[in-house]
């Protein structure tokens, strides 16, 4: 029952929401009683993750690296459902692989404006409204590749390291005001984003799922496991950290001599 659930009577902001990752969030936050805002660059997509969901959520247009959209967002989200205690930073561009040398100045700095500014924008704006509603949970979904950077994708993987250490700053900030800040390292994970360069799902299982101690890839639903738990009571000793959901990426890549 939802009125029973892990986040009774929390609202939360997702950003990305209406892809892969941020709509499994948003689905099993508001099957946990959370009212939610699905805000996405993609209007149509958060629409439809809305709707899927129904009463318990709206939807909202949002580009995360404008600071006025993303204070209308949180102004949105406490408008709608009269709080704000969780925020979960999901967006991220796709920006093109390429060598540092042909990367664009642009694609860099598209990377470093939704990626990195877009939560420091997100939780700038959000902190405020948390605090008032005498704390709450902020969780930023990071990546295996800020850990683990790989060739042709500086930009990408600069910015997942950044959020890293961006997290356990802003932790140390708020911690005060009762506001746990965590991250989410995932691993390599099955959606319509990763599939692309693939002809079909099992043709991605086995180039991507030996990436991984567990031998395959990750579903959504699994990231949004770990992001349930960092905001809600389960967590709340937990703050300052990664959490992985990487299937042993991180572990194998340091330390490729424990394969047998
Ligand atoms: N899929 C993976 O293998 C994987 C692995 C590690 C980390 N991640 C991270 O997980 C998160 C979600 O990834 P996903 O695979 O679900 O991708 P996705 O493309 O399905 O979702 C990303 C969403 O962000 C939205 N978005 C892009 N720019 C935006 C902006 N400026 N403002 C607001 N919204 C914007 C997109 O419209 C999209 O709906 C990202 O942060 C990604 O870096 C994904």
């Amino acid at each position: 029952m939802a009125d029973t659930g892990k986040l009774a009577g929390r609202v939360a902001l997702v950003t990305g929401g209406g892809g892969a990752i941020g709509g499994a969030i948003c689905r099993l936050y508001a099957r946990e009683g959370a009212k939610v805002l699905v805000a996405d660059l993609r209007a149509n997509e958060a629409q439809a993750v809305a709707g899927d969901i129904g009463d318990a959520a709206r939807a909202c247009e949002l580009d995360v690296s404008d600071p006025a959209q993303g204070s209308a967002a949180v102004a949105a989200a406490v408008e709608a459902f009269g709080a704000l205690h969780i925020l979960v930073n999901v967006a991220a561009a796709v920006t093109p692989d390429a060598p540092v040398e042909s990367l664009a100045l642009e694609d860099w700095n598209k990377a470093f404006a939704v990626n990195l500014t877009g939560p420091f924008l997100m939780s700038k704006f959000a902190v405020p409204e948390i605090r008032k509603a005498g704390g709450g949970a902020i969780v930023n979904i990071a990546s295996q590749l800020g850990t683990i950077g790989v060739p042709n994708r500086s930009a990408y993987c600069t910015t997942k390291a950044g959020i890293l250490h961006f997290t356990t700053i802003l932790a140390a900030e708020v911690a005060k005001d009762n506001i746990r800040v965590n991250s989410i390292s995932p691993g390599v994970i099955q959606t319509p984003r990763t599939l692309r360069r693939f002809e079909t799902v099992e043709a991605f299982q086995a180039s991507r799922g030996p990436l991984h101690m567990l031998g395959r890839v990750g579903q959504p639903e699994e990231v949004a496991k770990a992001a349930l738990f960092l905001a809600s009571n389960d967590a709340s000793f937990t703050t300052a950290t990664d959490i992985l959901v990487d299937g042993g990426y991180i572990y194998l890549k340091r330390q490729p001599e424990t394969r047998h």
